[in-house]
């Protein structure tokens, strides 16, 4: 019998499950697709059910080799989304999303309520934000009376499948500390929000340790499986984190996905007061991270290449990028097509595409899209550098960093070596790491790094006068940016 761990994530877009052996090697992988609803514009909603149905099929997938001892099961998800639960633990309605954007009154409300943005900072780690867990529960007091009354506990997305799995519903620090009701700093829930939601102590998910054995499977879907422990596993960003290694101060990710990240580990729980930069507690003993999040990194290239250049490859991109000098001839991008959250907090940004001359080629716009990306990536990690943390060992992982061109560039501009992980499985193999120690493996040796990005520093010291024209065109159209929303919603 071979002896494996099972890491889930249940992200947005699917489940996805990993068979892992002790070596950390992945043994076999499984997804299934997850339907997103937007009942209304800027809504998003998906039913906990469909999360099960898949969660079962991916561990039915992953299991059907009888020659396996599981020995745990751990499960990562999308932060923030509620999940309203009856007494009986059924859902009472589809659950509200970490991109939902309905919650706006009532992150004013519970902001105003909790003593103003500062405190409100101070205690929960993050400002009260639309996509966060509280505004939800008050938006539903507010417009769904009915359905509030009926609501006996909550929990987040992997809390949910973990109570289908084993009976108990508990949640831990990491996806605890987005949902604006938890003291980060302090590790515990927060009374005076409770009694602003009228939100009893009881509805509230078991507080465990990350890491932590839950319970054991106990499910008649799921025969092979019952009696395997399920450990405690981690909000989405910090399990994908710690399944690369970010796991002690100064340890880095920065991801280049459809949006992009960068995630620092830290000792020191400071909150930004401005509001840029998130803190939530980390996967690991005594850790936080500070987490910058730009809202279109590798999303904006497919976008770019989708309008403009869909005749070409990734790889012949990769090529005219870098066959155009730093700073692309004089064209820079501003990648805020879906809006900026680090450090702008600006719904209202768009994409911009400035300096073309009748020189330019098709090669420095692409230039220009990847350092656009890569600068507001830098901006990032310059409002968590202001932070007092640390980066020192960084990662880079997501679709963009296939790109060597991309991943030089952001070498250059942090001026640190940057190192890309062999395995770039995203949380789920966070998930099997935290299911791997919990069962007595060593992981240590599972994170292997196999290419490392030396910063250029010629190159860094001709990025920085380009930088610094970038930030300057964002505050140059700040106001512009206002008035073109506006026009657009009065057209719409
Ligand atoms: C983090 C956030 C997203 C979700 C995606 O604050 O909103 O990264 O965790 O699943």
């Amino acid at each position: 019998m071979k002896e494996c761990i099972i890491g889930i994530d249940a992200g947005t877009a699917s489940v996805k499950g990993l068979l892992v052996d002790a070596s950390g090697t992945i043994v076999a992988t499984a997804s299934a697709p997850i339907h997103l609803s937007t009942p209304r514009p800027g809504w998003a909603e998906q039913s906990p059910e469909d999360w099960w149905k898949a969660t079962i099929q991916v561990l039915d997938t992953l299991t059907v080799d009888r020659n396996l001892e599981i020995l745990a099961v751990s499960i990562s998800g999308q932060m923030h989304s509620l999940v309203p639960l009856d007494a009986a633990g059924d859902v009472v309605r589809p659950a509200i999303l970490w991109c939902d954007q309905r919650t706006q009154h009532e992150c004013d409300e519970l902001t105003e309520a909790c003593g103003g943005e500062q405190e409100v900072i101070k205690v929960f780690g993050n400002p009260v934000l639309t996509g966060f867990t509280a505004p939800k529960l008050l938006w539903l007091r507010a417009n769904e009376p009915d359905n509030f009354a009926r609501i006996a506990r909550f929990c987040l997305p992997k809390d949910y499948l973990v109570l289908k799995l084993t009976g108990r519903l508990a949640i831990e620090a990491s996806d605890a500390s987005g949902t604006s009701l938890y003291r980060v700093r302090e590790g515990v829930w927060d009374d005076h929000i409770l009694d602003v939601l009228t939100v009893r102590r009881s509805m509230l998910p078991d507080l465990v340790g990350v890491g932590s054995v839950i319970g054991a499977i106990t499910c008649p879907d799921l025969p092979r499986l019952n009696g395997v422990p399920v450990v405690a596993g981690g909000a989405d960003n910090a399990a994908s984190a710690f399944g690369c290694g970010v796991e002690k101060p100064g340890d880095t990710v920065v991801s280049l996905g459809t949006s992009g990240t960068v995630v620092a580990v830290t000792a020191t729980p400071n909150p930004d007061l401005t509001g840029r930069v998130h803190l939530f507690s980390h996967v690991t003993k005594d850790c936080y991270y500070h987490m910058a999040v730009i809202l279109s990194a590798a999303g904006a290239l497919d976008w770019f290449r989708q309008r403009f250049a869909q005749n070409l490859s990734y790889g012949r991109i990769e090529e005219m990028v870098g066959q155009s000098p730093v700073g692309s001839n004089g064209v820079l991008f501003l990648p805020y097509l879906n809006g900026e959250r680090t450090p702008h907090r600006d719904p209202d940004a768009r994409g911009v595409l400035y300096g073309m001359s009748s020189f330019n080629s098709q090669g420095d716009m692409l230039r220009a899209v990847h350092e656009g990306v890569v600068f507001a990536l830098r901006e990032g990690a310059e409002s968590i550098a202001d932070m007092g943390t640390p980066m020192t060992n960084v990662r880079v992982v997501g679709g963009g960093s296939r790109s060597h061109v991309w991943c030089q560039m952001l070498a250059d501009n942090l001026g640190t070596p940057v190192w890309s992980p062999l395995v770039d499985e995203g949380a789920a193999y966070g998930s099997a790491r935290l299911a791997a120690n919990a069962a007595g493996i060593d992981t240590t040796g599972w994170v292997k790094l196999v290419e490392r990005y030396e910063p250029d520093e010629e190159k860094g010291r001709l990025y920085t006068p380009w930088f610094t024209e970038y930030k300057e065109l964002y505050q140059a159209l700040r106001e512009r940016f206002k008035t073109s929303a506006r026009l657009v919603e009065r057209r719409s």
